[in-house]
């Protein structure tokens, strides 16, 4: 499955000079013709590739939770979007996403509400051209490919999926439907994220060597909620051990990277410590006889993970959401020439006076301040996560209106969701190495911007 395969534009180029007695690539005639007869090897990359130009963006959504609302509310104060659909297997869920269209003067999308199928009919309107899948995660992959096969762009949540099979299916069936796959990563338009990535791609960094990143958010309230993630979130920690929820710390550190832009993840070992935190968690909070009783949390609290990538960098990513502590991406980039951490923000670079002294990002706002951020920051302030959903939605629609390539394609989303999958093998084997399939097909060296 993860042979390299070679663009059709490639084979072509190959087939015709081999054809032509050049024998490009060191291929015959017949060699190149069987390539291009082999509909595997013959697939066509999604990178780079543009959206069609279009006015208007007709969104379907799937998925009316808390996160869904988030979005959607986003979305209606976005020029040029319109809500046509949306589905939920909670009728009363699905029916608040239509009033808060009518609130917000936008048209009443129609509502799918009939099972946890329905979102297939959804995907088949033709009114749609993209459809954001905000549902749990073990939704995610049959929504995205319906939605594909159905001829739809796809903006997904994070992470995009939880098996290696699974993030190799959102690849070859965007390849296939010719359908871009983003998996929505709104932490990659963070503004101080965004600030960094500029000063990275300056080369005020220098040699990029190393990085730090981590979801550690104390989320045991919502794990043991009655509503929203609390009914099945926690079941995420039955029977699986390892980073549960990677792209959130690893999404923005694969943009400073330059993952699948000149590197790739390697691979990676990982380790868990012991479970203690939710077991603590439902003996201080819950009455004797809650059917919760009956769960056993295999999920280490703490889980580290140490990646290694093509270029020889390495990143630890870290994950946490069962122990009390404030929230923590960590965020953090060395390189020969600078280092750059978050939580709270602070910098240092080669030659500052005090040789020991962090400065504040703040110092290089003025020339790296991204401008997406500049330009939106006033309407992006009324949005969720300090700004950068409204971003990273807006930013969505730009691209589809203007006929450019999406910022994240589906080979970051298979790339950046399989440590999930990963974390699991390596733990489960003592923390041997586990190498990363190259989703990119060997395409990760092509320098892009
Ligand atoms: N990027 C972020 O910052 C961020 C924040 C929160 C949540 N999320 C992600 O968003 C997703 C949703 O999380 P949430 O907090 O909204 O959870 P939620 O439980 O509040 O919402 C999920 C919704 O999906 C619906 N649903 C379940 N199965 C369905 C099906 N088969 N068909 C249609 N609807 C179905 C549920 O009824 C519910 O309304 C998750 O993937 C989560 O990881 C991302």
């Amino acid at each position: 499955m993860s042979a390299p395969r070679i663009s059709r534009r490639q084979l072509l180029r190959t087939a015709g000079a081999a054809a032509a007695g050049v024998g490009l690539g060191g291929l015959r005639p017949a060699a190149a013709q069987a390539i291009a007869d082999d509909p595997v090897l013959a697939t066509e990359s999604m990178m780079g590739v543009p959206y069609e130009a279009r006015d208007v963006v007709r969104v379907g959504l799937v998925g009316c939770g808390r996160r869904g609302h988030s979005l959607l509310n986003d979305l209606l104060g976005i020029e040029k979007v319109e809500v046509r659909a949306v589905c939920d297997v909670n009728p009363a869920h699905a029916a608040s996403a239509q009033d808060l269209c009518q609130k917000r003067k936008a048209r009443r999308p129609e509502a799918y509400t009939d099972g946890e199928r329905h979102y297939e009919a959804l995907v088949r309107r033709d009114d749609l051209d993209l459809v954001y899948i905000p549902s749990p995660w073990r939704w995610h992959v049959p929504m995205a490919v319906a939605a594909m096969e159905a001829g739809k762009h796809v903006a997904v949540e994070v992470p995009a999926a939880l098996t290696l099979a699974d993030c190799w299916k959102l690849v070859e069936v965007s390849e296939r439907s010719r359908r871009h796959c983003t998996m929505i990563e709104n932490c990659n338009y963070g503004y101080e994220e965004m600030l960094v990535n500029r000063m990275v791609k300056a080369g005020l960094f220098g040699e990029l060597l190393h990085a730090e990143c981590a979801y550690n958010h104390d989320l045991r309230e919502i794990l043991f909620e009655n509503d929203s993630e609390g009914l099945w979130r926690r079941a995420e920690h039955i029977g699986r051990n390892g980073n549960l929820y990677p792209t959130h710390g690893l999404g923005p550190v694969a943009w400073y990277l330059g993952i699948h832009r000149g590197d790739r993840f390697d691979h990676m070992v990982s380790m868990s410590s012991p479970e203690a935190g939710l077991s603590a968690y439902r003996q201080a909070k819950l009455a004797a006889g809650d059917p919760r009783w009956q769960e056993k949390y295999d999920c280490g609290d703490v889980n580290t993970s140490l990646l290694k990538t093509a270029q020889g960098r390495t990143i630890v990513l870290q994950h946490n959401v069962s122990n009390p502590r404030p929230y923590d991406r960590i965020n953090l980039l060395a390189g020969t020439k600078g280092i750059f951490r978050g939580y709270p923000e602070r910098i240092f670079f080669d030659g500052h006076a005090g040789k020991h002294k962090w400065r504040s990002l703040k110092e290089w706002k003025s020339r790296y301040e991204d401008p997406l951020w500049t330009r939106l920051k006033k309407a992006a302030s009324k949005s969720g996560h300090g700004g950068m959903d409204y971003i990273m939605s807006w930013r969505m629609v730009d691209c589809m209106r203007r006929g450019l390539p999406p910022d994240m394609d589906v080979y970051d989303a298979a790339a950046w969701s399989a440590p999930g999958p990963l974390s699991e093998m390596s733990v489960a084997a003592g923390s041997a190495p586990v190498k990363f399939p190259d989703f990119s097909r060997g395409r990760w060296r092509t320098v892009r911007s």
